[in-house]
């Protein structure tokens, strides 16, 4: 299990990924495809994946950022990124939550950021913060149904262009 985040529940282990499972995380991320293709435009590549494990916001210890796999009966099912204690001491930072397409629907998403949001209280945060992509209104649904308000609006700059983003937050504690 990876810190305080206890996904039992829902029959899920949560592992922390790094560099010798950029392949294996490709190969998750490719089933998500359609993700990849509507916020950035191209399928993922292993560049992104190894971005996915690596990348972190400057002055963020690499302690404080985890790419956490979920798995069910051993199989990469999901991952979730965390930045903790981030832009402030206060707030944690959701950077992606993905599920495999299959699992979809069924609540899975819920029980995983139910999870996230119990360990970054019993760590002090009294904040979970995210954006979502203005063309990914699925997400959106999910988030306002999880409890988030918009904070703000930005520009999200990409290797292949520029997306129109949400900011997001969900006040709790
Ligand atoms: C977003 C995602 C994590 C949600 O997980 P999920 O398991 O599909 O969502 P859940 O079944 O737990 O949904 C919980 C609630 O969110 C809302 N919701 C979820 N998906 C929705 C959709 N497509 N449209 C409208 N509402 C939706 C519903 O209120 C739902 O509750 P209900 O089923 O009782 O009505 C998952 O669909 C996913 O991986 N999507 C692709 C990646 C992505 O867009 N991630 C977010 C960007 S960080």
């Amino acid at each position: 299990m990876v810190g305080g985040l206890d996904v039992t529940a829902a029959s899920l282990a949560s592992q922390q990924l790094g560099d010798p499972d950029i392949d294996e995380l490709l190969a998750f991320m490719s089933t998500c495809s359609g993700f990849f293709e509507l916020v950035k435009g191209y399928p993922p590549e292993r560049e992104d994946a190894a971005q996915l494990i690596q990348d972190r916001p400057e002055g963020l210890s690499a302690a404080r950022k985890l790419l956490i796999g979920l798995r069910r009966d051993g199989g990469l099912v999901g991952v979730l990124e965390v930045l903790q204690g981030y832009p402030d001491p206060k707030t944690w930072y959701l950077g992606l939550l993905l599920l495999d397409p299959k699992l979809r629907g069924g609540g899975l998403g819920a029980a995983v950021y139910a999870a996230m949001r119990r360990w970054a209280a019993a760590h002090g945060a009294r904040r979970i913060q995210l954006v979502v992509q203005e063309q990914n209104p699925s997400a959106l649904a999910f988030w306002r149904a999880m409890g988030f308000r918009e904070i703000g609006r930005a520009e999200q700059t990409l290797r292949t262009g520029s997306n129109r983003v949400l900011r997001m937050a969900h006040d709790f504690g």
